[in-house]
């Protein structure tokens, strides 16, 4: 079950971006599990993930520079995870990002919220403080830090944008408290912007209004709005919303709202105790499996340029993602290990896909991911932030499987 060795002396070597595959490939198919301090993180993002004969090795995490020579898949290492997590931001951070604005260029306003997210994720579950100042660095955070925001005004009325501020400033405070820093200006900023939405409620269809509101599942009532609702399909895939007459109003299922349904049922679960709501929640990740994949990849309705749809919107592009991203919450909520275990093979198998078919050379990744490029794949922060979530998902799940 694999040998401990002391290849501190490696660390160096690996730590240097441009050769890791390379050693990775003169170690045939072997290779360490160390964390180097350069990294700026005490420990692993995840744990090794070791295939032993043929057969998944329970990981186990690793810290302090220790080394555990087994085999491994290429991008199996936790070592990479770290790496290439940060690769893939630090392109975001040097090519994408108008400091000015603290806006990524050609971005937009949700897009970016979850990206401030993932980062601090990253941040939580590496113990790592490599981006240590970077809420103060983008545009959602900034206006809250500026007590003087008029948040009616720069949310301009979208209500559904607006909860996915929400989730990045209450992840921001999570970071900040954990420093020793004050983390009441997002806080704040958040309830704010909570109210708001608040408010925006109607009865309408039972309540819950109509589209994309599905972000704040996370209570008994939107629950309820939604499974009486009908927007759940004959392949139990959630459409996108209601027609007129509060009935299902056919337009895509598109991969997300299948997996924050899904969260926001795990939510319920942790606050109820009800584990019926997880069986409800894994239907239609179930379905996402079962009917939006190529070949056992995710695959957005509009993820095929080349077999004639149109390529991904900005907006679409960050969806998969965003789906891995609630899974991985879903299942931390559910706290499960036969739940977890159910779906790591197909999360491992997308992590794949992404550093396969998608990602470029300069560490941008692109929008399609079920194919190498016949597949339309565009290059935008919006695809690069669906692709980070992508890998961040793999290695908290495979946290999850450590403990
Ligand atoms: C960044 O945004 C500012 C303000 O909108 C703009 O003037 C500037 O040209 C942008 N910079 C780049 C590199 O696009
Ligand atoms: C990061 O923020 C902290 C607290 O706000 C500050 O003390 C520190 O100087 C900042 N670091 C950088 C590199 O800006
Ligand atoms: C904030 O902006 C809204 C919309 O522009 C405006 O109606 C409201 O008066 C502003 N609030 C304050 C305190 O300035
Ligand atoms: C509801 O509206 C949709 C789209 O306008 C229509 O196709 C459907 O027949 C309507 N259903 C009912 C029950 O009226
Ligand atoms: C648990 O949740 C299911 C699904 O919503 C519901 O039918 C059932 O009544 C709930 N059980 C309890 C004890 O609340
Ligand atoms: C998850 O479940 C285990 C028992 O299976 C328990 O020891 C642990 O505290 C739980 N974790 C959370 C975060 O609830």
């Amino acid at each position: 079950m694999g040998r401990k060795l002391d290849v501190t002396g490696l660390c160096g070597v690996f730590c240097d971006r441009h050769h890791h595959v390379l050693l990775l490939a003169l170690l045939g198919c072997c290779c360490c599990c160390c964390c180097c301090s350069s990294l700026g993180s005490p420990g692993c993002i995840r744990s090794s993930r070791a295939v032993v004969g043929g057969s998944l090795r329970v990981p186990e995490r690793v810290d302090g520079g220790k080394c555990e020579f087994v085999k491994v898949r290429l991008f199996g290492s936790p070592f990479v995870d770290a790496w290439l997590f940060q690769s893939v931001v630090d392109r975001l951070l040097t090519n994408w990002l108008n400091y000015t604005t603290g806006q990524f260029m050609d971005g937009d306003f949700w897009v970016d919220c979850n990206t401030w997210e993932d980062i601090e994720n990253y941040q939580l579950a590496a113990n790592s403080d490599a981006y240590a100042n970077i809420s103060s660095l983008g545009y959602l955070g900034k206006n809250a830090l500026d007590a003087s925001t008029n948040w009616t005004e720069l949310l301009g009325g979208s209500y559904d944008d607006a909860q996915w501020a929400i989730l990045s400033l209450w992840r921001m405070a999570d970071y900040e408290s954990g420093h020793g820093q004050d983390n009441t200006p997002y806080l704040n900023a958040a309830s704010t912007i909570y109210d708001l939405v608040s408010e925006q409620w109607d009865d309408y269809c039972g309540g819950g209004g109509r589209r994309r509101q599905m972000s704040l599942v996370h209570s008994r009532a939107e629950y309820f709005w939604l499974v009486n609702s009908g927007m759940q399909n004959a392949q139990l895939l959630y459409n996108d919303g209601l027609s007129d007459n509060c009935t299902n109003n056919g337009q895509t299922a598109w991969t997300y709202n299948q997996a924050v349904v899904a969260s926001g049922l795990g939510a319920l679960y942790k606050a109820t105790g009800n584990a019926t709501l997880l069986d409800v929640a894994e239907t239609s990740l179930d379905a996402t499996i079962m009917s939006l994949t190529d070949d056992g990849i995710l695959k957005e309705a509009c993820d095929d340029a080349v077999g004639g749809s149109t390529e991904c919107s900005h907006n679409s592009q960050l969806f998969k993602g965003l789906w891995m991203k609630h899974l991985s919450y879903y299942l931390t909520y559910a706290n499960d290990s036969s739940r977890t275990a159910k779906y790591a093979q197909f999360i491992t198998a997308q992590y794949d896909a992404i550093l396969q078919n998608a990602m470029n050379a300069q560490y941008d990744i692109g929008s399609v991911w079920y194919a190498p490029n016949q597949g339309g794949s565009v290059f935008q922060p919006e695809a690069s932030a669906s692709g980070l979530e992508g890998i961040l998902a793999d290695a908290q799940v495979c946290m999850m499987q450590a403990v």
